[in-house]
């Protein structure tokens, strides 16, 4: 049964059938059911959430998407994450798996606190009506009051039972949500936040031995899963790496929260990469990109941990390749949504 501003969608080729409300997209309607579609970004770049409209009519948020290549367009593919059912559809998707995480839920969140972190990083922290159930390292949707403007950022805080949502968001030059988000949004205003997404989190019942990779705006999402780590009850029993990587030693922020955590984990080491070659006061800093951090700093060990990463696509990328392609490492060990 759906009511008069929901449409069902039904999924050729089995009996899952779920409703969409009006204006929400069929991908994260299928989330909100515990229909697990294929997805990563959310935002219509990466393209893993693409599949067939067979019958019913779809509204593209974003028909320019560059997560349809001109062959895909061609042969009428589309992006499950763009899509808004205007009718009952069916569609035709790739493997379904069950939800393994909360399922998002669309909420109006108030903005308490702003931090500077960096000349280009502040920490955003919103209090929501109900509770903030997420996974470490998961991100949530926010829509920006001014220009209804939606981007995904990765909360750095744990799911909690008061409504807090905390981000860290690295400003983009002439950015549309970040100019919105640094230069105008005051303490008070309300926001739209809608999560949690994200494939990425802390798998506490695998490998104890983690190395986290946090590119500029991906250390959020790293502080999370570290802070998750320490969390556990058997957290003395955990060794986490984690690597944070920058232009200069001015793009680097090792907040207090992860030296609290690193007295309850068995062992926390913070390895800083730093890309400039100029001076730099860091001795202890790598002088290099992130991926080439990770393979000098864990040499012999590389493949004996399981990776959390997160950051801009030519980072995860490389990071993929030095660990997977060059180094052997079971692709299932390497975690990351990629933030495109
Ligand atoms: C899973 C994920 C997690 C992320 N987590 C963080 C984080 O924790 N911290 C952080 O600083 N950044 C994070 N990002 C990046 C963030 O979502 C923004 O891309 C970034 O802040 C720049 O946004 P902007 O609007 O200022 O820049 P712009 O350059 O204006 O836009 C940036 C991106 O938004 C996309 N975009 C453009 N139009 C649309 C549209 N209509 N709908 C949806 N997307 C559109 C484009 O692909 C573009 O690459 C994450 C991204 C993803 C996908
Ligand atoms: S394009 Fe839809 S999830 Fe990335």
């Amino acid at each position: 049964m759906t009511t008069p501003t929901e449409h069902l969608v039904s999924v050729d080729g089995s009996d899952v059938r779920f409703a969409c409300a009006e204006g929400d997209t069929l991908l994260r309607a299928a989330l909100r059911a515990g229909v697990g579609l294929g997805y990563e970004c959310n935002s219509g770049s990466c393209g893993s959430c693409r599949y067939d409209l067979l019958a019913g009519e779809m509204h593209d948020r974003r028909p320019d998407a560059p997560g349809l290549s001109p062959r895909d367009r061609r042969k009428g593919r589309r992006l499950a994450c763009q899509s808004e059912p205007r009718t009952d559809c069916l569609v035709k998707v790739g493997p379904i798996a069950p939800v393994a995480t909360h399922r998002p839920v669309r909420q109006t969140a108030e903005l308490r606190s702003i931090t500077p972190l960096t000349h280009d990083m502040q920490e955003f922290v919103f209090a929501a009506e109900k509770h903030a159930g997420f996974r470490p390292g998961q991100y949530a949707m926010i829509t920006l009051p001014d220009g209804n403007v939606e981007r995904a950022y990765s909360m750095s805080n744990l799911g909690n039972c008061y409504g807090e949502w905390k981000f860290v968001v690295k400003r983009v030059p002439d950015g549309h949500a970040t100019s919105i988000l640094f230069d105008k949004l005051e303490v008070g205003a309300s926001v739209e936040l809608d999560g949690p997404y994200g494939h990425a989190y802390l798998r506490d019942k695998e490998n104890q031995s983690i190395v986290c990779v946090g590119g500029g705006s991906g250390l959020g999402a790293m502080i999370s899963i570290v802070l998750g780590a320490a969390a556990l009850p058997g957290a003395g029993a955990w060794t986490v790496h984690l690597f944070c990587g920058g232009r200069t030693a001015r793009d680097i922020h090792v907040p207090e929260s992860l030296v609290r955590a690193g007295r309850r984990l068995g062992m926390l080491q913070v390895h800083t990469a730093l890309s400039d070659v100029g001076e730099t006061e860091d001795d202890t800093a790598y002088r290099g990109f992130l991926h080439e951090a990770v393979v000098e700093r864990l040499a012999g060990s590389l493949t004996d941990f399981t990776y959390y990463a997160a950051g801009p696509p030519a980072m995860t990328d490389a990071l993929m390749r030095a660990l997977v392609l060059d180094s052997g490492l079971d692709a299932d060990r390497l975690y990351f949504d990629r933030f495109c």
